[in-house]
């Protein structure tokens, strides 16, 4: 198979071809999906060719895979997205990319649609693009200063009080995962300069063994500073679904391990403070409420994301409906039927309107009939919102529904 890797701006950069099967065999052989595997495979050999992959683009590359599968064959090359790195640097983010589950080079067109397309954000969105800047580029604040006071202020001095630290909070499906994706994408424009972006779900990677979870998180926020100090590029920890380790070191019944983990996140971002060059930590939870005061206290800001209310239902439906011409009075029906019912005393999350409403729409029409206000009516009527994360015991959430 043929893999085009091009630039930012679809430029090639480089061919080569590839061994599908030795590919796909030393994937089965690693436990977990086969498919995701091969995609790490091939962002090991894009790296050992001195590229990093721009997008977070794994479903094009599986679903590439799978038709390759499939057919035996392909008709075109599979194209990634990358950007040239420097060999140090590619040393160092080729450690940091077994301790990350992706490392994404921004500013990149794919995250800013995403982001854009993003509705009901627009005041974490303006805070974000502040807050932001004075940790990922601390100059900005000074300039501003001398600007408008010809000085250095010593209002400022309250910002080396505070962590590069961001929580965000909130429901399943409320947008956290792909706010906390995307919004780097906008920092890198704000203030002019490339920022790497290492993701890390706590979910698929701490769980089970005791001791697991601590260690990984120190060694995330080790490789991130080495990260830094190597490219000299500001880096964005994201810290997903860190569930069970955000709850209260207080809780008595706390699980040893998550006390460990609590302990370690705190030594973290201790320890990236002072980074020279920034370091941004973002933890991302479902357990409202349950985090631990001595995390939450660090905190530069802490968002509480939340399901969309009757004017954010009817954004998304006027986004992603607006070329069949539906009426405001349809539109508006769609975001009544969504919100809570007397059955419900709560409504669709964005996940469930994002993921389910709006593609089961459309295949309901699909192939036959054109997608209309009925079918899309007569599709939510199939759909229960997801039920909202509660507490079940002092191990864990869980989802009921
Ligand atoms: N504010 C939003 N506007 C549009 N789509 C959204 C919004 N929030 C979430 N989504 C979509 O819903 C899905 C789930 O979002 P995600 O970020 O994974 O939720 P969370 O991490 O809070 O559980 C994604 O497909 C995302 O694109
Ligand atoms: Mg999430």
């Amino acid at each position: 198979m043929n893999i085009n890797l091009t630039d930012e701006k679809g430029h090639l950069v480089q061919e080569f071809e590839y061994d599908f099967d030795a590919m796909m065999m030393k994937a089965e052989s690693q436990s977990g999906n086969a498919f995701s595997n091969a995609v790490q495979v091939i962002e090991q050999s894009i790296k050992e060719k001195g590229y990093l992959k721009n997008a977070s683009t794994p479903s094009n590359i599986i679903k590439y895979l799978k038709s390759f599968a499939a057919f035996g064959y392909a008709e075109k090359p599979l194209v990634i997205s990358v950007k040239k790195i420097n060999e140090r640097s590619a040393a160092m983010i080729d450690t940091a990319s077994t301790t990350f589950e992706e490392i994404i080079s921004l500013p990149n067109e794919e995250l800013q649609k995403r982001y854009n397309r993003l509705v009901g954000l627009d005041d974490i969105k303006s805070l974000i693009k502040k807050e932001g800047a004075t940790i990922m580029a601390p100059e900005t604040l000074q300039n501003w200063s001398k600007r408008f006071h010809n000085k250095s202020l010593e209002a400022l001095l309250s910002f080396s009080d505070r962590y590069p630290f961001f929580i965000f909070e909130g429901d399943v499906g409320t947008g956290k995962t792909e706010f906390a994706m995307t919004f780097g994408n906008e920092l890198a424009q704000a203030t002019n300069q490339e920022i790497i972006l290492a993701r890390m779900s706590m979910k698929s990677r701490g769980n089970g063994v005791v001791g697991e979870m601590s260690k990984l998180i120190t060694k995330s926020f080790q490789d991130a500073k080495q990260l830094a100090t190597s490219t000299k590029k500001p880096v964005i920890v994201l810290l997903d679904e860190a569930d069970s380790l955000a709850q209260s070191r207080e809780e008595n019944q706390m699980h040893h391990e998550d006390r460990a983990g609590v302990n370690a996140l705190i030594q973290g971002i201790d320890h990236i403070r002072n980074s020279a060059t920034p370091i941004l930590v973002v933890f991302c939870t479902n357990r409202l409420g349950a985090l631990d005061p001595a995390i939450k206290r660090r905190a530069a800001l802490v968002h509480t994301f939340s399901r969309p209310n009757l004017e954010q239902r009817y954004e998304v439906f006027r986004k992603y409906f607006d070329d069949i011409t539906l009426t405001p009075k349809e539109l508006a029906h769609l975001a009544q039927m969504t919100g809570e019912s007397e059955s419900n005393n709560y409504g669709f999350t964005y996940s469930d309107l994002l993921t389910r409403v709006i593609p089961q729409s459309v295949l309901y029409a699909y192939p036959d009939k054109p997608l209309t206000f009925k079918i899309i009516q007569q599709t939510i009527q199939t759909i229960q919102p997801t039920a909202p994360f509660v507490e079940q015991n002092n191990k864990g959430g869980k989802v009921l529904g």
